[in-house]
């Protein structure tokens, strides 16, 4: 239940700071890299680095998921987290290839 409520609260936070949309309209700029990605669509709610939020709630160094499987999540979503459409394969091999090397 305490995760629960944690969970909600950082998808409100998400919701606040992206627009109040399930699906995150965030579209990569030219030049962007992955770094560059990770910090403008995804920092908020896995935190700078990664490293997560509130302790190890969404922490990404050392995910066990695979690039093929971070890509998927990226553009398909999870049970919580938005999906990102705009953010095409191509771009979003280069967030995964970046959340790998943390
Ligand atoms: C609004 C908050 C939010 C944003 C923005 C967000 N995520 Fe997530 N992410 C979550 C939540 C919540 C989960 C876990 C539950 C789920 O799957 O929905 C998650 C899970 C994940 C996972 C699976 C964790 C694992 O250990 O394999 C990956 C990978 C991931 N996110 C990558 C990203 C990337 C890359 C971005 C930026 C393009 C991003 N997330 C943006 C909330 C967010």
């Amino acid at each position: 239940m305490k995760k629960t409520t944690c969970l909600a609260g950082i998808c409100l936070a998400g919701s606040l700071l992206t627009g109040c949309s399930d699906n995150n309209d965030f579209k990569p700029a030219t030049g962007m890299d992955g770094m560059d990605i990770y910090a403008n669509a995804c920092s908020h709610c896995h935190g700078v680095n990664g490293s997560g939020k509130f302790g190890f709630l969404l922490k990404l160094t050392g995910s066990g998921s695979n690039t093929e499987e971070i890509v998927h999540k990226i553009r398909n979503g999870g049970h919580i987290m938005p999906a990102f459409p705009n953010i095409d394969t191509q771009h979003a091999g280069l967030v995964a290839a970046y959340i790998k090397t943390l």
